[in-house]
């Protein structure tokens, strides 16, 4: 039997990277990294691609992507008050994409605005709007704001797609963006829609065959009906002469249809960079995972298992199996399904051709991108067989802004 076929490379790789580390540990394999970064940008076929912060959730490799291309262009943020910190932090060309609505986070974004950043807010509703020309009147700055239309398919009795904007219909959408206009303490600067159905459903889960098949006949529907309310949408606003500078669509899971929307100048994408557990499973695309989190061996219950110390780290969203973390590498490793991953300890069943020693690592991988970050302070960037650099996450940094 050859040597590979009684070791498990891979792992035998991060537990050599990661012997004598302090664990659990959230590691990054920055040569995966870049490369999920350079297919993001093919997949986006020339479009700019804004990045969605919330999906990195660290300065340092908002930067590096930034840096690495002119084709990355801006952020899109999460709070207002992430925005507002963004900007202190030397970002620029910040999106928040979801309503502020707390006089201290839109307070936050105006100050920023009034020492000159470029934070764009979003509003789907006038009562959005009078809200924030309220305060940007108080700090005499002029806010830009980004008008959020509704792209979820609504059929009887099923909404696919995202609960969010109410803003349908091209007529009430061109109502709020010349209400926007008109506002002095207002400025019109973007039109974003979500298609949350395309971009984060995944339609090739394992065993889910049926599922998958129902999947992908909404999406081709979906697909059908958004390019019908994206153009007559941008077309009253064409009419109205409101259209803005940036028409923003997509997300990881949508970036080929989004790219080629009519109107559309630039596309989100987060979560394929790390490519974390619930983008695994789309027929379109496939990134590699970039990051992980180890925790050590502490016990051993009995033959063909260990338990690690920690672990518990469900994604948000509907909870179900998808939502928990997942024993990587060493290959084969698996959650026991009594007891998931769980608060303290977290058992693995094993019973590969690895010798899992107390201390040794066991690698997971989360089942979403950003909120790896939450659950640790510093993220290991790995080159090769090396630790290249330990850098913040933005609970590292002291921030915690969801
Ligand atoms: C408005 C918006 N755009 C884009 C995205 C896509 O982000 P990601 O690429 O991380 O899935 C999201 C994610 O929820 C979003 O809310």
């Amino acid at each position: 039997m050859s040597v590979e076929a009684t070791t498990d490379g891979a792992y035998r790789r991060w537990r050599r990277i990661l012997a004598d580390h302090r664990l659990p540990a959230a590691v990054v394999d920055l040569e995966v990294f870049d490369a999920n970064a350079r297919a993001i940008l093919e997949r986006a076929g020339g479009l700019p691609v804004r990045i969605a912060s919330k999906s990195v959730r660290c300065t340092a490799l908002l930067r590096r992507l930034l840096d690495s291309d002119s084709r990355f262009r801006g952020l899109m943020c999460f709070t207002a008050g992430e925005a507002a910190w963004l900007a202190d932090r030397g970002f620029d060309d910040l999106l928040v994409a979801y309503p502020s609505t707390t006089h201290h986070d839109i307070a936050a974004a105006c100050r920023a605005t009034a020492a000159g950043a470029r934070i764009v807010l979003t509003a789907d509703s006038e009562a959005h709007l009078r809200l924030l020309s309220a305060i940007a009147a108080d700090h005499g700055v002029k806010l830009p704001v980004s008008v959020e239309i509704d792209l979820s398919l609504r059929l009887p009795g099923l909404t696919f797609g995202a609960l969010r904007s109410p803003l349908r219909e091209p007529a009430t959408v061109a109502a709020v963006a010349r209400a926007a206009a008109a506002d002095p303490h207002l400025e019109p600067a973007a039109i974003m829609g979500y298609e949350a159905q395309l971009a984060g459903v995944p339609d090739a889960a394992p065993g889910q065959w049926l599922q998958n098949r129902l999947v992908r006949l909404l999406k081709r529907i979906s697909r059908h009906r958004i390019r019908q309310r994206r153009e007559a949408i941008l077309g009253a606003l064409d009419a109205a002469n409101l259209r803005p500078a940036i028409v923003n669509a997509g997300g990881t899971g949508s970036l080929e249809f989004s790219r080629g929307l009519a109107g559309v100048t630039e596309v989100t994408a987060g979560s394929g960079f790390y490519n974390p557990l619930l983008f695994d499973a789309y027929t379109g695309f496939r990134h590699r995972p970039a990051a992980g989190f180890a925790l050590p061996v502490s016990r051993r219950p009995g033959p063909g298992m260990v338990t690690c110390l920690g672990g518990g780290y469900p994604a948000s969203g509907a909870a179900g199996e998808d939502r928990l973390p997942r024993p990587w590498l060493p290959a084969g490793a698996r959650l026991s399904p009594l007891e998931g991953a769980g608060e303290v300890q977290t058992p693995v069943f094993y019973d590969g051709p690895e010798t899992l020693e107390l201390g040794d690592p066991v690698l997971f991988r989360h089942a979403k991108a950003g909120e790896l970050c939450e659950r640790f302070d510093q993220l290991l960037l790995v080159e090769g067989e090396e630790i290249v650099d330990e850098v913040p996450t933005y609970r590292g940094e002291g921030q915690c802004f969801l």
